[in-house]
């Protein structure tokens, strides 16, 4: 083995991600946006949530978008709609954040997990049939780090069975799969605003988006506890309303997001040229047709957590999403899986390792963290 090279101490710091220079490009615009709500004094579903609805809606080319407390509720609501019950089964990946998971098991209803392709991180369309029963009501497919699944073989399995698709675009608000938004592929998607996001809320906020008027409306009653008129329901519901300083923070952001979108798209071109074609390295690199937003900017090692070490001594922030895959997590431990039942999903999980991301990152920081990446592969 060559000598490695050392951590040299001088090195100004690079986060994974830089909330903070987002918002000192925008501060002012943000603040105007506030001050406007607070002087209105109308804090929850109106004139700003309504507006975000519909520039949502038209961004992800679908009719309708209901503006709800999260993306978790997102999902939760898109299912509830859907008719998932207690007692029903709903095919997903196990590679992905844990709210998918929990989403299906907070209306009682199983989750039943299909293995990743290796390549794309995202559910893999031939393991399907084998997982669907009779009790299979709906399937959720992740577009994890802002890649979209491969939706075509999805919809097909799903329309020969007669399935609901819900779309997790909690990453992948702005992605396209052949030309078209993800959001606007299956029945209904989940949007995470959660401030992390690629367009992220100052506090919790989602949305869900579909072409369906039905559904919509459907959602609109159930995130205002089952009300069909002032102070009549016809259903338990939910209080999962969007508040309007979140809403017309988005609106601000949403402004910028074609913007950063391509940011990240170049990050993401400047880091692939310096790491593709590396032996023991994979960079993503998505397939015709995919259009990537770079949520994350995640690649694969065997060595990754030393490789995360070695970046950190040369402070270099770096993230695991996620190390444990859904069908090993304490939660699902009744479901009765084990180790080596989702194969993909469990190297996925042991080798992935997301690099700082965000608009604002800088090309001499981009090769500063890929030269500490190269080093550390080659050594
Ligand atoms: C893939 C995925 N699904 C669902 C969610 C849930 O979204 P939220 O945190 O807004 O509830 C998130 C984000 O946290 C996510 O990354």
């Amino acid at each position: 083995m060559n000598a490695t090279p050392q951590p040299t101490s001088t090195f100004e710091p690079i986060p994974q991600l830089d909330l903070a220079a987002q918002f000192a490009a925008i501060s002012g615009e943000i603040r105007a946006a506030i001050e406007s709500v607070v002087a209105s004094q109308q804090f929850v579903l109106g004139r700003e949530g309504a507006a975000l609805e519909e520039e949502i809606a038209r961004f992800c080319e679908v009719s309708h978008g209901v503006g709800l407390a999260s993306g978790t509720d997102a999902l939760i609501l898109a299912l509830r709609s859907c008719g998932v019950r207690p007692g029903d089964e709903v095919l997903l990946p196990p590679f992905t954040f844990v709210a998918t998971g929990s989403a299906v098991s907070a209306l009682g209803a199983k989750p039943v997990f299909a293995d990743i392709r290796p390549g794309t991180y995202n559910i893999d369309p031939s393991q399907l049939e084998r997982r669907v029963t009779s009790r299979t009501r709906a399937v959720i497919v992740v577009h994890l780090y802002g890649l979209p699944a491969d939706m075509d073989p999805i919809l097909e399995f799903a329309r020969a069975h007669r399935l609901p698709v819900i779309e997790d675009n909690a990453q992948a608000i702005g992605a396209r799969y052949k030309g078209r938004r993800t959001g606007s592929l299956g029945d209904a998607a989940c949007i995470s605003f959660y401030p992390t996001k690629n367009l992220g809320a100052y506090g919790d906020a989602g949305m869900l988006v579909t072409n369906s008027a039905e559904l919509a409306a459907r959602v609109k009653t159930l995130r205002n506890h089952g009300q069909i008129s002032k102070y009549v329901s016809s259903e338990p519901g939910w209080n999962s309303r969007l508040d309007e300083i979140q809403a017309a923070i988005l609106r601000v952001k949403l402004r910028h997001l074609p913007d950063w979108q391509r940011a990240r798209q170049s990050h993401a071109a400047e880091y692939t040229a310096k790491l593709n074609g590396i032996p023991g390295l994979m960079p993503p690199v998505p397939g015709e047709g995919f259009e990537h937003v770079f949520h994350q900017y995640t690649i694969r090692v065997e060595r990754r957590d030393a490789l995360q070490n070695y970046l950190a001594e040369r402070k270099i922030g770096s993230a695991v999403y996620y190390p444990v895959p859904l069908h090993l997590q304490p939660l699902y431990a009744s479901l009765g899986h084990k180790p080596g039942d989702f194969h993909h999903a469990e190297r996925a999980a042991q080798e992935v390792l997301s690099l700082p991301m965000f608009p604002e990152l800088r090309t001499e920081q981009i090769v500063r963290v890929a030269d500490a990446v190269l080093e550390f592969v080659k050594s």
